[in-house]
């Protein structure tokens, strides 16, 4: 049988983080969820440029996505003959946009595509940034499917698997990259147990993950970060299944903070570890994982939980949000492209080149 058949997409992929209206780019609050479900409006790019720093907005692949919106906006307020002439006005905006966030490398591989179309656009040239928006977004949808097929495929059947942060509906155009892989596995009966981990400390496991797992049936077990360790040594895991927001041309890639410590836990007890991320998650300009820069953000996330302050006043904090995982602790790569097992910088340039 066909795999892709067995996987009902109108079950598992009910949620949509962004909506272009056609007059504004509408953005689901991921600050706010799962209690409360409320939408942005952009109606400009520095807007959609503050969604993004500030998490509206989040995950790499609807950064990306969403910065794409945030040109069309941005060319709402000039006027230009021809998309070069519209790009020299452009690019204060461009540049904004790519600053709101330095790590996930689909902000600027989005931003360097809609460059490209408005480089050799003509009159036309409004049309032509919309749609490739548009394109930027299907294309991203197609690959989550196409890699939870792939990813789907490497799980054996009844396995348990953990993941961190969240890679799912939010995070990108819908169905999502490790969580999409995680969905297909459950479709095809080969995730039997799915682990989510708190995701200190923003929470994107406790309060998205579980959440958006729980709006397709699927039945998810919500640990402490702290807890993955102990957890894989039960034998209850048998994958660890991550996404990613940069992966360098060896293979090296940054995620969000806690992936490393994960990627090492595993190896340790025999667990598999498989990293899931679109062909626009990866950089083969950066050579290895030391090159990436790491979002360091406000200490101020470490001190509370949803806003009531938990640690006394006059404590430093540090706060970088990703890290990096090297990649001889990655036993599968997938992308929509293939799998990749063991990546290395020959694999990398084999298939990415
Ligand atoms: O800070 P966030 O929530 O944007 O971090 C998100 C992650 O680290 C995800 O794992 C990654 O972007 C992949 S999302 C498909």
């Amino acid at each position: 049988m066909n795999e892709t058949h067995a996987i009902d997409y109108a079950r598992y992929d009910r949620i949509r983080p962004i909506l272009w209206t056609g007059q504004a780019l509408e953005l689901l609050d991921q600050r706010k969820l799962p209690f409360v479900v409320e939408h942005v409006q952009c109606h400009s790019s520095d807007e959609v440029a503050q969604a993004i720093h500030a998490l509206a907005v989040r995950g790499a692949p609807a950064i990306g996505i969403a910065a794409a919106w945030g040109v069309v906006l941005a060319a709402r307020g000039i006027e230009a003959g021809d998309g070069a002439q519209a790009l020299q006005q452009l690019e204060p905006a461009l540049q904004r946009l790519n600053a709101a966030r330095p790590t996930a490398v689909n902000l600027a591989w989005a931003l360097a595509r809609m460059r490209r179309v408005l480089a050799a656009a003509g009159a036309d040239w409004r049309e032509v940034i919309e749609r490739e928006a548009q394109a930027i977004a299907e294309e991203d949808l197609a690959a989550n499917r196409r890699m939870g097929i792939l990813g789907a495929g490497l799980i054996g059947a009844g396995s348990g698997v953990l993941t961190h942060c969240n890679t799912g509906s939010l995070a990108t155009a819908g169905f999502g990259t490790a969580l999409g892989v995680i969905r297909a596995g459950v479709a095809q009966g080969h995730v039997a147990r799915v682990f989510a981990d708190e995701t200190r400390p923003w929470l994107q496991g406790a309060r998205l993950t579980v959440w958006e797992l729980q709006q397709d049936g699927i039945d998810a077990t919500l640990i402490a970060d702290s807890a993955a360790s102990h957890l894989m040594k039960t034998g209850a895991v048998q994958w660890v299944i991550v996404g990613a927001d940069r992966i360098c041309a060896n293979g090296d890639t940054a995620n969000k903070i806690g992936t490393y410590q994960l990627a090492i836990a595993a190896r340790h007890h025999g667990v598999k570890f498989m990293v899931v991320a679109p062909a626009s998650t990866v950089d083969m300009d950066t050579a290895s994982g030391e090159q990436i820069e790491i979002e360091q953000r406000d200490p101020g996330e470490l001190f509370g939980i949803g806003g009531t302050r938990t640690v006394a006043e006059g404590i430093q904090a540090w706060n970088p949000v990703f890290d990096v995982t090297p990649a001889d602790l990655i036993d599968a790569l997938v992308t929509e492209r293939g799998v990749i097992e063991r990546p290395d910088a020959a694999k990398m340039r084999a298939a990415f080149g």
